[in-house]
């Protein structure tokens, strides 16, 4: 079966489906993207999505391409006509197509959309986490705005490759100060020798994840102690356990950090109830 994408207005053969080559989200990554997890054919979180959505878009000042009920209903439309049960759909919008300039357009643009939607075998999820990932640390060196969900992924693509180059499956970024940040492409979590649950603080130096955020209101339903405060690698590895949080990922528990294994060695009770339970506190459109 061929997929379909929808490209500025059209449903098309992704074969067929092109951007202009002076659109800026080619020339510049001047755009911003969300991905949702695909579950039973329905949708994760998606009003949660959209809503950080329209935040990346208010701080780079590009202007909402239609409503957001229009954009998923554009949303279910790719996940159905690719016939997605379990997968992902990706959504992207740039500021448009002008002449290669650096500053915004003068003339107003019409912002570009783009919506895929992929199959996933929940099997693969399912084997990682039986294994647990390994997960390697690189030194920060994204721009400081990455609460913003922008297509200027470079620093990410990169560490990602290193991470694989490595034979791990991830890699967390550590600041300046020693602490990790986040993953290159999820949200970094322990579990303390006591239980407690940590990730950082969304203040600065991450993005706001949705998963993260549905994660820590799934910690105090099921009464479990959660700290928001930053943790260093040292700290990570003499932890009882280690997660990374994602759409793509739900609750991945990790099992090394540089080669250190943490706790076990086998992925943690914590972050197996966590993965279970999490889609209880998700929601489904
Ligand atoms: N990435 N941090 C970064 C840098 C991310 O790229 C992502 C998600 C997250 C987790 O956010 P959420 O829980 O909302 O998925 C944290 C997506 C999955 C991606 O780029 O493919």
């Amino acid at each position: 079966m061929s997929r379909i994408a929808y490209v500025n207005g059209r449903y098309q053969d992704m074969r067929d489906a092109s951007v202009n080559i002076e659109d800026r989200g080619y020339q510049f990554a001047d755009g911003v993207y969300e991905v949702c997890e695909v579950r039973s054919g329905q949708l994760v979180d998606m009003p949660r999505h959209l809503k950080r959505l329209q935040r990346s878009l208010s701080e780079l000042r590009i202007a909402e391409p239609m409503p957001l009920s229009a954009l998923s209903v554009v949303m279910h439309e790719v996940v159905q006509r690719n016939r997605v049960r379990f997968g992902i759909v990706y959504l992207q919008v740039s500021r448009g197509v002008a002449r290669r300039d650096h500053g915004f357009p003068t003339k107003p643009v019409r912002p570009s959309v783009v919506v895929t939607a992929r199959s996933i075998d929940p099997a693969k999820g399912a084997d990682n986490c039986a294994r647990g990932i390994k997960v390697i640390t690189v030194p920060e060196n994204r721009w400081p705005r990455v609460d913003i969900k922008s297509t200027a992924l470079l620093p990410n693509v990169l560490a990602k490759q290193a991470a694989r180059e490595a034979g791990a499956y991830e890699a967390w970024y550590v600041d300046g100060d020693g602490f990790v940040t986040e993953g290159s492409s999820s949200n970094a979590w322990i579990v303390t020798q006591d239980g407690r649950v940590v990730t950082r603080p969304d203040k600065s130096g991450i993005l706001s994840g949705i998963t993260r955020g549905v994660l820590i209101e799934a910690l105090e339903a099921l009464q479990i102690h959660f700290e928001e405060r930053p943790f260093t690698p040292q700290e990570a590895a003499g932890a009882a356990e280690a997660f990374t949080t994602a759409a793509s990922m739900i609750v991945m528990p990790v099992v090394t950090i540089d080669g250190h294994v943490i706790g076990s060695g086998k992925p943690g009770p914590v972050a197996l109830r966590l993965r279970e339970q999490f889609h209880r506190f998700a929601s489904f459109s």
